[in-house]
């Protein structure tokens, strides 16, 4: 029976590698190729059209990646199983290809055993999870639950961490920007969102161009998945961490409400481990909603005392607020060691603990800055780089005290 057979489609962006892999399976009775795909977007599309068994899924394509392409597709498609075939045996790949929802690895090029059995244990695996899914449909039907389809296994949710300044000029988005790159990994994907709507530089800091920014992703905010972020979002080509950039001039920041704001945060981080968020020192609705939603908030001071006071002020609210004192890591950027007011000083004084100390380094941050290149990039050896990652270093250690503790803020 034909429809005993198993559906495969081929994406990868080498005609050549669609052929020889093509060729590998055309003698075998049980396998069907049903298409093929050039680019990882073409991949989504020819996947929900020909709603195929198996994929083989190649991982680097000029338009979109064969990772992202898995996640969107077994977002969509549960059933649909995907094989990724890579040049490299990379754990990390492995890692993020098995995060996204894929099935299985393979070597390129594949041996043909190899990769016949690979396609029947997971066109298999596809027939028992289409199966399940028209029992599931069944029984939600019946019980009229929720239409939740997704497969994945429950990942971790990300962590929220606010970068923020009560005084501007501080150096909060510095920090944000570098804070962002140190704490981005292939294991902990990273994404920079700029919370300052009318005079964001975020995206300046990096050097990207967007014509996307939040002002197209704020309507569609009830469509959000991956295949809009993937739109919206901006890569940082040098380190592939993601940025959602600020509007494009300062009026339309009203364009964008909290509400959104919070929606858009809490969809990132259940797809990025860190959802790095720079603000403006201004305390908007949106900036309120951002403290409230945040796992941790990082906040920036100097030595000099109107920055002080605003600290003072800012950790008062944070207690009306009920935030505690150990959702916050309080740091001292443009430290110089010859001024009299100490860290120490300042900790004392305000009750709060300096817990990291970024130095001053006015050439080599304004450089960075002024190249779009941020110093984590391409400097991160020096004092300041070094004070950035010892920051991303506390945060991590913070995070799991707290996670063991199970003091993660409570979602209101
Ligand atoms: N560690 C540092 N050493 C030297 N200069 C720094 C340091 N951090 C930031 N700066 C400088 O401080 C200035 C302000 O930095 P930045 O724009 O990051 O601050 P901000 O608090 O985000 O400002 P705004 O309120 O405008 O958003 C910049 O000129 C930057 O070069
Ligand atoms: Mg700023």
């Amino acid at each position: 029976m034909a429809s005993d057979k198993i559906r495969v489609l081929i994406v990868d962006d080498v005609a050549e590698t669609r052929e020889n892999i093509r060729k590998l399976l055309q003698f075998e009775s049980d396998v069907d190729v049903v298409g093929t795909a050039g680019s990882g977007k073409e991949g989504v599309k020819s996947a929900v059209e020909l709603d195929p068994d198996v994929i083989l899924m190649d991982i680097n394509m000029p338009d979109m990646d064969g990772i992202t392409a898995t996640e969107i597709i077994r977002q969509k498609l549960p059933h649909v199983q995907v094989v990724i075939l890579s040049v490299q045996n990379d754990q990390n790949y492995m890692r993020r290809a098995m995060l996204a929802g894929a099935r299985d690895f393979l070597n390129k090029p594949p041996m043909g055993d190899e990769l016949i059995s690979a396609v029947r244990r997971a066109g298999d695996m596809a027939r028992a999870e289409r199966a399940k899914g028209a029992q599931q449909k069944m029984v939600t039907a019946s019980a009229g639950g929720s239409a939740m389809t997704s497969n994945f296994a429950p990942v971790p949710r990300g962590k929220i961490i606010m970068v923020y300044s009560p005084k501007g000029g501080t150096g909060c988005t510095t920090v944000a920007v570098n804070l962002a790159l140190a704490l981005h990994s292939d294991d902990t994907r990273t994404v920079l969102v700029d919370a300052n709507l009318q005079f964001g530089d975020v995206a300046i800091f990096v050097n990207v161009q967007s014509k996307n920014t939040i002002t197209e992703l704020a309507p569609r905010i009830d469509e959000l998945d991956n295949e809009l972020l993937e739109e919206i979002l901006v890569k940082h080509e040098t380190s592939g961490l993601r940025v959602l950039a600020a509007p494009s001039s300062p009026e339309m920041a009203e364009q964008v409400n909290a509400e959104q704001f919070v929606k858009i945060l809490q969809y990132l981080q259940q797809v990025y481990a860190y959802v790095v968020v720079d603000t403006s020192p201004i305390l908007t609705d949106i900036i309120l909603s951002v403290i409230d939603v945040s796992d941790l908030l990082v906040l920036i001071t100097t030595q000099e005392i109107p920055a002080i006071k605003s600290s003072r002020l800012i950790l008062d609210l944070l207690t009306t607020m009920r935030i505690g004192k150990e959702r916050v890591l309080f740091v001292m950027n443009r430290y110089d060691k010859e001024k009299r007011i100490t860290p120490e000083r300042v900790s004392e004084n305000l009750k709060c603990e300096i817990s990291t100390v970024v130095p001053f380094d006015d050439k080599l941050v304004t450089n960075s800055i002024n190249r779009g290149v941020p110093f984590m990039v391409d400097n991160k050896s020096q004092l300041v780089g070094r004070g950035i990652l010892s920051l991303a270093e506390s945060i991590r250690a913070r995070l799991a005290t707290l996670e063991s503790a199970d003091e993660i803020p409570i979602r209101r």
